[in-house]
């Protein structure tokens, strides 16, 4: 009886997944997975500043669109990641400004134009994503990352500029969850407090934020400790919890030579078990936003072309078939 069970039937709160609008239309199976399984959707870069407004004052929303189209279609909820990003393939035009009154109203003006746009057609946006380093530290120097550009928009800004953009979108969409998201949580306790201290900050001075995003782009071997520790701290904020991005790696170490074996998809299996069921139990039914999956099948998964080795982390092989982990998403619920 449960092998007939999809995530979406089998699940008290929402099941999302990554996707690329582009996929979505050539790829029949992954638009399968994707109808049957999920009940929320995110676009893994459709709907970033680089792809929305590639050339500064350019605004192109035709793939973005698609994606709302389709989940119109099928009636799935849209979540928009991301308004704010230091990293994104950011645009380029938009790296390249150092004076901040420019940077704030620029930054103001997109908030504004891209909220309107997708009024009433996303539930929820990730309005800043990853502002706050390792050691909890709101990021200013990101000049230390070789081979990539960064945006250092809290050196231009100063560390507050997180607050603004909320605010901002709080005026462009006052419908939408806002949603503050970030990676490592998990595995880095100052990283956790200062989100946690921020939320609370906030709240308290009436910053309109009504959720925090757990990324879990974690392995099996990231301890069962911290991702407890962080969904109960996350939790304790009252805000509404999303874990946001969630793969399981196979090949933590990155080996060349890596082989996958039964072992490693019983240690996925059960990882995938304590992630959602600890989520379940720990979150209260009201702060539930849901558990989204980054990505749809290990074929399409970004975390080889991000790791530069083979990995296997997501609930379906890339032939769409289930794998143990997804047996082990559905033994959580
Ligand atoms: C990733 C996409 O999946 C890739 O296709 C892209 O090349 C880089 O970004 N944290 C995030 C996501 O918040 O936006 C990232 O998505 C994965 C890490």
């Amino acid at each position: 009886r449960v092998s007939l069970q999809t995530l979406a039937d089998a699940s008290p709160f929402p099941i999302g997944f990554a996707i690329s609008p582009a996929r979505i239309l050539s790829n029949a199976p992954y638009r399968q997975t994707v109808i049957q399984e999920a009940t929320s959707i995110t676009a893994d870069v459709a709907m970033k500043p680089s792809r929305i407004s590639p050339q500064k004052g350019v605004y192109n929303f035709d793939v973005a669109d698609q994606l709302i189209e389709f989940a119109r279609s099928q009636k799935k909820r849209v979540h928009g990641h991301t308004l704010v990003w230091y990293i994104d393939t950011s645009p380029n035009w938009l790296k390249q400004i150092r004076d901040s009154t420019e940077l704030e109203t620029t930054l103001q003006t997109y908030i504004q134009t891209v909220g309107t746009h997708f009024k009433g057609k996303v539930a929820s946006w990730d309005v800043v994503n990853e502002a706050v380093d390792n050691q909890g530290i709101i990021r200013k120097d990101s000049l230390n990352m070789v081979g990539k550009t960064l945006f250092n928009v809290g050196k231009v800004l100063g560390h507050d500029y997180v607050a603004r953009m909320f605010q901002y979108a709080h005026k462009a969409d006052p419908d939408a969850r806002l949603f503050y998201n970030d990676y490592g949580q998990e595995t880095r306790p100052a990283k956790l407090a200062a989100i946690v201290n921020m939320a609370a900050d906030f709240k308290r001075r009436g910053v309109p934020i009504h959720g925090l995003g757990l990324q879990m782009h974690i392995s099996i071997n990231t301890p069962n400790e911290g991702i407890e520790k962080a969904i109960q701290k996350l939790a304790e904020t009252g805000l509404l919890i999303h874990i946001s991005e969630l793969d399981i790696a196979v090949n933590p170490g990155k080996k060349k030579d890596f082989l996958m074996t039964q072992e490693l998809l019983e240690k996925q299996y059960h990882k995938y078990k304590f992630v959602v069921s600890t989520y379940k139990k720990l979150v209260p039914a009201s702060q539930q936003f849901g558990i989204t999956l980054w990505g749809v099948d290990d074929g399409t998964s970004w975390i080889p072309s991000f790791c530069q080795c083979e990995d296997a982390a997501l609930p379906f092989d890339a032939n769409f078939g289930k794998k143990r982990a997804y047996q082990g998403f559905l033994d959580g619920l």
